[in-house]
């Protein structure tokens, strides 16, 4: 059965005491409603339908590319009044075949997992028994606010009764409504129709479905959700917060089951997609944004930030580094205090030592630049050394130039090359130089005034005060 994922998204999100729309509100960086359309495009639907209504320009500009950077295709809904989740799907209906799966999913529940998605869609669609949908449930603790999963002695689920509706036996159910379900689109269709709003919140709730579904025989499959915190959902700023917490809990699980030795796995945040190597050490306070590759025994210090980087074997990242948009090769090291700006390639074994920054700039194997130096708009040779203190002056106030320094170069302390010039293979920088000319091949270049000395020089002395 083809699937086509609804997200209801048309919550306005009152308790945010926010301007911005609640499913826009940022989680690991990223806006609620974005994570759970990421997880919709990981299961490759054919369509992928979002209800807003809430804010719906703010939120459509806000996801558009998201969206259309799926294979799938994809639409917004308007739900102009937010007359109940039944209602909400209802305005999907149009977008859908009823040779179709609808899976429902919200904008506001984002650390939903794709596996479990995947475990409820084989439920539905499993017609070995008859005709089926898949239902998620969650077993809580405290169950207030949830509508209750109301089963029969035989344990199978019979309906779903929301809590403002509920008597006290029904109240005292633990199993709640996650509001995840995956439904044949020919019944849900017929089911929406028949919806009525006679209930304490006037609403038409999409949970009826679920009584409708038994009397028409309709198997309902539940599924209690594997991990709690996929099926949370966000109202006000604490639960942000917890979520995000749970977010932060659950990406450190990930790493360590794939082998990487967090030193505290409550100290990182990975808020993009990452992939390890064997033997990864990680240090406290260290985030990771963005798309981010690490090879095998890559060691990272404490207090550091890495956005879309791919990190190399036996690479190892001290403390205090930023590194963004960069490659670094087998062996190199990094930091401390160092800055890897975007379009950086270090080769295999290059040393960047403290108060560094590097910028577009590739260096060789071997390469070092190891204290207080800036690398822009550069070509640094193999072997090539930057001595401190060494600048590239790669813009003259309208313009970046290019810089070139050859093979097995050294660059004297305090020098600075005025782009765009070339250094040549083996050539020498000398301290203090300020070069504007090219340097040929192995030529010492020194470009600062003479050393003069005065003997028997006297030091003005101070006029005595009348
Ligand atoms: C709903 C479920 C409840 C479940 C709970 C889980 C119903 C009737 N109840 O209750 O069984 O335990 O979620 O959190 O479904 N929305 C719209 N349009 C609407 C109404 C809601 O898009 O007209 C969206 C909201 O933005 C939100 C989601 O649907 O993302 C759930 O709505 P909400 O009002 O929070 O549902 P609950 O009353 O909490
Ligand atoms: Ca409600």
């Amino acid at each position: 059965m083809k699937l086509s994922i609804v997200i209801l998204a048309a919550g306005q999100g009152k308790r945010m005491k926010s301007d911005l729309p609640k499913v826009l509100q940022p989680l690991a960086g990223k806006p609620l409603l974005a994570h759970v359309i990421d997880t919709a495009r990981s299961l490759s639907p054919a369509a992928i339908h979002v209800v807003y209504g809430h804010g719906g320009e703010r939120v459509r500009s806000a996801l558009d590319a998201t969206l259309a950077a799926s294979a799938s295709r994809h639409s917004w809904v308007l739900q102009a009044e937010q007359l109940g989740t039944g209602h909400a799907v209802q305005q999907a209906l149009p977008a859908l075949a009823d040779d179709e799966l609808a899976l429902i999913l919200y904008g506001d529940v984002p650390l939903i997992r794709a596996e479990t998605l995947r475990t409820l869609i084989a439920a539905a669609t499993d017609a070995t028994n008859g005709a089926a949908m898949g239902l998620l449930t969650v077993m809580l603790d405290d169950p207030t606010g949830y509508g209750r999963i109301v089963r029969d002695a035989q344990g199978r689920v019979r309906a779903i009764v929301e809590q403002k509706d509920a008597n006290e036996t029904e109240r005292g159910i633990r199993e709640g409504n996650t509001g995840v379900m995956a439904v044949p689109v020919e019944y849900l269709r017929r089911w929406l129709g028949n919806l009525r709003n006679a209930n304490a919140q006037r609403e038409y709730y999409l949970t009826d479905i679920i009584a409708m579904a038994v009397a028409d025989g309709v198997r309902v499959v539940p599924l209690v959700a594997p991990i709690v915190a996929e099926v949370l959902g966000i109202n006000d700023k604490i639960q942000l917060a917890e979520v995000e917490a749970e977010n932060r809990r659950l990406r450190a699980h990930e790493l360590m089951t794939n082998g990487v030795t967090l030193i505290d796995p409550a100290r990182i945040d990975v808020r993009g997609s990452i992939e390890v190597g064997r033997d990864v050490q990680i240090d406290v306070n260290v985030v990771f944004e963005g798309q981010i590759s690490l090879g095998d025994r890559v060691r990272i210090g404490p207090n550091c930030v890495l956005r879309d980087c791919r990190i190399a074997d036996d690479v190892t990242i001290n403390a205090n580094c930023v590194l963004e948009d960069a490659e670094v090769g087998k062996g190199a090291i990094v930091g401390p205090f160092a800055r890897l700006r975007p379009g950086t390639k270090l080769g295999a074994e290059v040393h960047i030592g403290n108060f560094v920054e590097v910028k577009n700039s590739s260096l060789g194997e071997g390469a070092k630049a190891n204290h207080l130096a800036y690398v822009g708009d550069a070509t640094v040779g193999a072997r090539a050394n930057i001595g401190a203190g060494t600048i590239i002056a790669n813009y003259d106030g309208a313009n970046k130039h290019h810089t070139t320094i050859g093979d097995d170069a050294h660059t004297g302390s305090n020098s600075v090359l005025v782009a765009p010039v070339t250094i040549g293979a083996g050539a020498t920088v000398g301290a203090g130089s300020t070069i504007t000319k090219d340097v040929a091949d192995g030529a010492l270049a020194v470009a600062r005034g003479r050393q003069v000395a005065i003997e028997g020089w006297k030091r003005p002395k101070k006029t005595p005060k009348k």
